[in-house]
């Protein structure tokens, strides 16, 4: 088995997802560029390899149970464990999405990514992560699924557009991290949530403020904790985001 550490991002084909896959490659490790379609795929590893780092490409539809199931047999013949999994593949679900005249559908798609889809994909790695000395699980947030935030003052102004399918997902995938975290408490795996801030990508037609490689930064940071890192927590790169 290799020494070299491995990482899979979900996602990893532009935005944040491909400057994680990035910066996680300039530390040396091998990284598994998920992504669900080939040509963008393709594209992502090439330019990442272009720059002679170690990545690959792992077909991954985070929506589909069979995809992920192969995502992992993919990992597992080539590195037989895995050492971080970034859980960052989201979507918004377009909008708008005022609550009172939402089409639920829209709510049930953006839950299936945002929230299924990670529990579908982290689920499937578990036994991957068993097998690392340091596991660490990352799920990209957004600190627009903090309750506190939504609730507190200036929450109108501080969290966004009023969007009811997007900020709960965000809510629901922070609570669900806690119950991973509760349920693995005895195991050496670092869980956390992460907000990369308002970054300038296709989700928000790049009216965000940051560049995609200071969007990863917390990302980063998470998925290569030191042993005795925090776990269960929810951070930017100012601090810690109220839940
Ligand atoms: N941008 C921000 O300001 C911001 C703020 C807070 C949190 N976030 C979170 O950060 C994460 C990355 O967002 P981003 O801004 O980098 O957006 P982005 O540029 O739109 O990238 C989203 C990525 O997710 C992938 N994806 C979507 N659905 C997928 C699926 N079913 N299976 C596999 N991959 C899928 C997309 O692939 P395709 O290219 O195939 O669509 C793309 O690679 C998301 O979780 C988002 O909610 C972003």
């Amino acid at each position: 088995m290799s020494d070299k550490k491995i990482a899979l991002v979900t996602g990893a084909n532009k935005g944040i997802g491909y400057e994680i896959a990035a910066g996680l490659c300039a530390l040396g490790w091998s990284v598994g560029v998920g992504a669900r379609e080939q040509t963008r795929r393709d594209a992502a590893v090439a330019r990442l390899r272009d720059a002679g780092v170690d990545a690959f490409g792992v077909p991954l539809d985070v929506t589909d149970d069979r995809s992920v199931a192969a995502a992992a047999d993919l990992i597992a013949e080539r590195a037989g464990r895995l050492d971080a999994l970034v859980n960052n593949a989201g979507i918004t679900g377009g909008g708008p999405q005022q609550p009172s005249s939402v089409d639920p559908a829209v709510i049930r798609t953006v839950v299936e990514t945002n929230v299924i889809g990670v529990i579908r994909v982290t689920n499937a790695m578990l036994p991957l992560l068993g097998r690392s000395a340091s596991p660490r699980i990352v799920n990209m947030s957004s600190s627009v699924g903090s309750l506190a935030r939504q609730s507190g003052p200036g929450g109108e102004t501080s969290t966004g557009p009023v969007a009811v399918a997007y900020a709960p997902s965000k809510s629901f995938l922070n609570a669900v991290t806690l119950q991973y975290v509760r349920e693995l408490a005895d195991t050496n795996i670092l869980i956390n949530c992460a907000c990369p801030g308002y970054v300038a990508t296709d989700l928000n037609g790049f009216r965000g403020v940051r560049t995609p490689r200071e969007g990863a930064a917390t990302a980063i940071r998470l998925a290569t904790l030191p042993d005795g890192g925090p776990t269960g927590g929810f951070f930017e790169d100012a601090g810690v985001v109220p839940w």
